[in-house]
């Protein structure tokens, strides 16, 4: 259903690779809100990947970049204003990959030229991002910046590993170019914090089955998919959120704020009989 909650606006979409996207699905809500855009994604996804199938489908242009290059960068948002017509309204950055998750190099067995290549691809292209939108003055006056995060930037989760110290700098970026944005343009900065998501990224995370299942369990109103999120991500790109900005905005159906589950409890109660004896002595475990 639409709400035209986007009428007349103008957006980048990077990292939309296949239907599972995240950014796959806020293109579709986008275009259906009204907006005109752009995707971008690397090279090498355009040519693998299904996203010309989303171009050919939202009748729109995709510019190849790799969000580690400034210049590639550039052209996105120079060819970007050109096919749409002026000024960008919304970004969405939906970006992030990690090397030492791919190879299976464990937090404490860091591959550090691994590291460097995880932080660039998945923070640091953030602040190029933007950096290189407010050079060339590409994005309107109370416009709006999206990115992608995950909670393991506040708590520790196995598996995520140096995904974790990534999305951590994310969330930051938001907030300090979210200051000067906002302060000279009224541009507002974000990043939102979504539930575990079956989707190409999410599927390299070690676990990823049983941590979808845990978080699903944990959270009172279930997770968050990505069609939830696109639906999000529309709200945050809208007018009707003119004055948020620089928050970390969870999307989590409330797993965020869950310490221990009436399930939970239960589950872990049944689990521990096992190892009890007729008194309720804790044989081993
Ligand atoms: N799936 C989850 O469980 C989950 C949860 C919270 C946050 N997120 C975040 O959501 C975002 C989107 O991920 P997704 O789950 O939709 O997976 P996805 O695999 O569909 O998207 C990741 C995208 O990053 C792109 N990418 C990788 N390297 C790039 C580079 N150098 N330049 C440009 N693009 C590059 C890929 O081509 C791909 O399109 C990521 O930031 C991810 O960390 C995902």
């Amino acid at each position: 259903m639409s709400y035209n909650l986007l009428k007349g606006k103008k957006g980048v979409i990077f990292g939309a690779l296949n239907e599972h996207s995240i950014a796959w699905k806020v293109a579709e809500r986008a275009v259906e809100e009204g907006a005109t855009i752009t995707l971008s994604n690397t090279p090498m996804a355009v040519r693998m990947g299904t996203v010309n199938n989303l171009a050919e489908k939202l009748h729109c242009e995709i510019i190849p970049a790799d969000a580690t290059s400034v210049e590639d960068l550039e052209n996105v948002f120079k060819r970007s204003m050109e096919v749409l017509g002026g000024q960008i309204d919304f970004v969405l950055h939906s970006i992030g990959m990690s090397p030492n998750v791919r190879k299976r190099r464990t937090y404490d067995d860091l591959d550090y030229k691994m590291l460097d290549t995880t932080l660039d691809i998945s923070a640091v292209s953030f602040h190029k991002m933007i950096q290189s939108a407010k050079k060339l003055n590409a994005i309107a006056d109370g416009g709006s910046i999206l990115a992608l995060t995950y909670v393991a930037a506040q708590r520790t989760f196995f598996g995520y590993n140096d995904m974790a110290d990534a999305k951590a700098l994310l969330e930051s970026i938001a907030r300090s170019f979210g200051y000067i944005y906002g302060r000279e343009h009224n541009v507002r900065i974000n990043t939102i914090s979504q539930s575990p998501t079956m989707t190409t990224a999410g599927s390299g995370v070690k676990g990823m089955d049983r941590l979808f299942d845990f978080a699903n369990r944990m959270s009172p109103l279930g997770n968050a998919d990505a069609a939830d999120c696109a639906d999000y991500c529309i709200v945050m790109f809208s007018d009707l959120t003119r004055k948020v900005t620089m928050q970390n905005l969870y999307h989590d159906g409330g797993f965020s704020n869950v310490g221990m589950s009436l399930r939970a409890m239960t589950t872990y109660e049944k689990g521990l009989e096992e190892f009890m004896d007729e008194d309720g002595n804790i044989i081993y475990g």
